[in-house]
């Protein structure tokens, strides 16, 4: 026998407990919009996905200016430069000198943990291990998502408004119909090898290298754990690799003056596909979509999670303007707002990603173009501020003043030094 449907009624009904969908709950929160999150993975497993982390300067001042950046500012790491790496020397790109913003190292799952104790903190409702979710009557005005709870229950949940932010494997845009839906997508052909191991830093900041054999970056997680990466084909079987053999590749790609990097025990490893996409439109009826639900970037230049907090910033300054005044002026304009700030990151990371990686067919005239403009991006002023300032990010659209977080954010600007 079938249980029986439990219903339940919300404002805003969010799929998916990432960044997008945790930080537009919490922001909803903080106007005093109520909202359920519904999420098929379990709380623990969100908590230990490892992924990129850095943090915009617009991110960081979210964060803080809506009172969950405490522990962000207590141990994560400001970084004012990166180093660019190539014909064996390093070049340091300075951030405050050049657009007076940094970023900090402060890991994604790290923030998701900060989001969920802020929801749970607030009574929110997250509803953590849903399965079976299905959205329906999404171009009317009350849209319907039907999920089986954690504990075996079908639910159907009825709202004002939807939101998609069920990542880059989640099926809610496919509720966008083939005909109205345009789908940019671009594969890079490589991939990137990546790893955690037991070491000392190498280096205080972030070294993006290209060298004969390819890219690599050098990051960091804490004092004792780092993170690298190293361009590899996006079909390589990383446990065919022995420590050894992955280290001389670090080495090879960052040698030069002397340097090298500090060695320990290999505990992760990865290969990571480099593709970007892009949802066009990002909105269907009631359902808006958020986030890497709606996009994804290779992650040379780091703008996944960034991009996921300012789509949920510019959604919840238009879902504040709606159930304010009844005005759907900003929620029919968000995919455009949102979409202008994601192409910029396509770009951004594409052009990092040209710059920096070995293309499978590319040859000698290839490589000399490249260094030729490293030199030209790293040797002169406005090279410098340009890298910068994609790096460090874009400000995010203040769409609606009158909104909680567009003040928060007012209030931040106005103190930071
Ligand atoms: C990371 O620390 O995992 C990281 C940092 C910068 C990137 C990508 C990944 O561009």
């Amino acid at each position: 026998m079938t249980a029986q449907r439990t219903h339940a009624r919300t404002q805003v009904g969010i799929v998916g407990a990432g960044p997008a969908g945790l930080m537009l709950s919490h922001l909803l929160s903080l106007a005093g919009i109520e909202s359920v999150v519904i999420e098929t993975r379990a709380r623990e497993d969100i908590e230990a996905t490892i992924r990129a982390g850095i943090l915009e300067q617009g991110t960081v001042d979210v964060m803080v200016s809506t009172g969950i950046g405490d522990r962000l500012l207590d141990t994560g790491s400001r970084h004012d430069g990166i180093e660019i790496r190539f014909g064996g020397q390093s070049h340091r790109v300075d951030f405050p000198s050049t657009v007076g913003r940094s970023v900090h190292l402060y890991p994604q799952h790290e923030v998701l943990k900060d989001l969920i104790t802020a929801r749970l903190a607030d009574d929110g409702d997250v509803r953590f291990g849903a399965s079976d979710v299905s959205l329906h009557e999404l171009t009317g005005t009350e849209p319907v998502v039907h999920f089986t709870d954690a504990d075996g229950r079908p639910t159907e949940l009825r709202c004002d408004v939807l939101a998609g932010c069920d990542g880059a494997q989640g099926t809610t845009k496919w509720s966008i119909p083939d005909n109205r839906r345009t789908d940019h997508f671009r594969d890079y052909r490589h991939g990137w090898f990546g790893i955690l191991a037991e070491a000392p830093p190498s280096s205080k900041e972030l070294i993006y290298a290209h060298s004969e054999r390819g890219f690599a970056l050098i990051s960091s997680r804490t004092p004792t754990v780092q993170r690298m990466y190293f361009q590899c084909d996006p079909e390589e079987d990383a446990g065919a690799w022995s420590d050894n053999r992955i280290w001389d590749e670090l080495q090879s790609r960052v040698a030069g003056n002397g340097f090298s990097l500090n060695e320990g025990r290999i505990f992760q490893r990865s290969v990571i596909p480099m593709r970007s996409y892009v949802c066009d439109p990002m909105q269907h009826g009631r359902l808006f979509l958020a986030g890497d639900a709606a996009h994804t970037v290779p992650p040379t230049g780091a703008k996944g999670l960034n991009l996921a907090i300012s789509d949920a910033v510019v959604l919840a300054q238009a879902l504040e303007r709606f159930f304010d005044d009844g005005d759907t002026d900003l929620l029919d304009s968000y995919g455009r707002t949102a979409a202008q700030r994601v192409w910029r990151a396509q770009h951004f990371s594409w052009w990092m990603t040209s710059m920096l990686h070995l293309a499978p067919d590319s040859g000698d005239f290839d490589r000399h173009r490249q260094l030729a403009e490293l030199d030209q991006i790293t040797g002169s002023a406005a090279g410098r501020t340009l890298l910068a300032e994609g790096y460090t990010g874009w400000p995010i659209a203040r769409t609606n003043p009158k909104s909680v977080v567009a003040e928060a954010l007012s209030l931040t600007h106005s103190r930071r030094p």
